[in-house]
């Protein structure tokens, strides 16, 4: 069972979305009831890399995929230090909205892959159109400690989810 070799925008008629499951039932149901049509209306692109096993349904089971998009946060939410050299407006970041990896590849590295390619498509948009941070709301405390080998830090806690964020100075240090 050999994965893709990129991220790619979902295809309704190449991607099966039912058998996804990373372990989230919010997270599943979201996937196969919701990107398709958010993306049908033009509110995010969902990218997806999928196994090279062809099921019955002539389909490929979705290995991972993530979901970025623009988004805004507060300055008084951020470090003093680093919120006193930006305006008093919401400040534009990327949100990685959604990021999930099947139960089947978890702990190989791929929720690792993952992130560094959404990381990476969003640094190069930001080649075009800054933003100051990329951010992300945590399911839980797993997810948190996650995002924190990567550089992410607690932002602040909203509906009981923690948001993290990395500076996109220092995601450009990686690319
Ligand atoms: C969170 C998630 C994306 C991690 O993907 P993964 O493929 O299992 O993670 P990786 O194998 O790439 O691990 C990368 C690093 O994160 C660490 N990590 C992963 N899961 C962890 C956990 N449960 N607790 C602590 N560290 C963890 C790994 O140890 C690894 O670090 P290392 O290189 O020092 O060993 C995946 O478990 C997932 O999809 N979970 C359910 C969906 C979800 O909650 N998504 C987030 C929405 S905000």
């Amino acid at each position: 069972m050999n994965l893709g070799s990129k991220f790619i925008p979902l295809d309704k008629s190449i991607h099966d979305r039912d058998l996804f499951d990373c372990g989230e039932k919010e997270l599943n149901l979201f996937l196969k009831t919701k990107v398709a049509k958010h993306m049908k209306v033009g509110i995010s692109n969902t990218l997806v890399i999928a196994s090279d096993t062809l099921l019955e349904n002539r389909k490929h089971p979705i290995s991972a995929f993530y979901i970025v998009t623009p988004s805004l946060i507060e300055r008084k939410t951020l470090p003093a230090p680093l919120a006193k050299k930006l305006p008093h407006y919401p400040v534009p970041v990327f949100l990685i909205a959604q990021l999930a990896v099947d139960k089947k590849y978890q702990g190989k590295k791929l929720g690792q892959i993952t992130l560094i390619k959404a990381l990476e498509f969003l640094w190069a948009i930001n080649q075009q159109m800054p933003a100051y941070a990329v951010v992300v709301d945590c399911l839980n405390e797993v997810v948190e400690k996650f995002y924190a080998k990567f550089g992410f830090e607690v932002l602040d806690t909203v509906n009981e989810k923690v948001k993290m964020y990395i500076p996109m100075k220092t995601v450009g240090e990686l690319f």
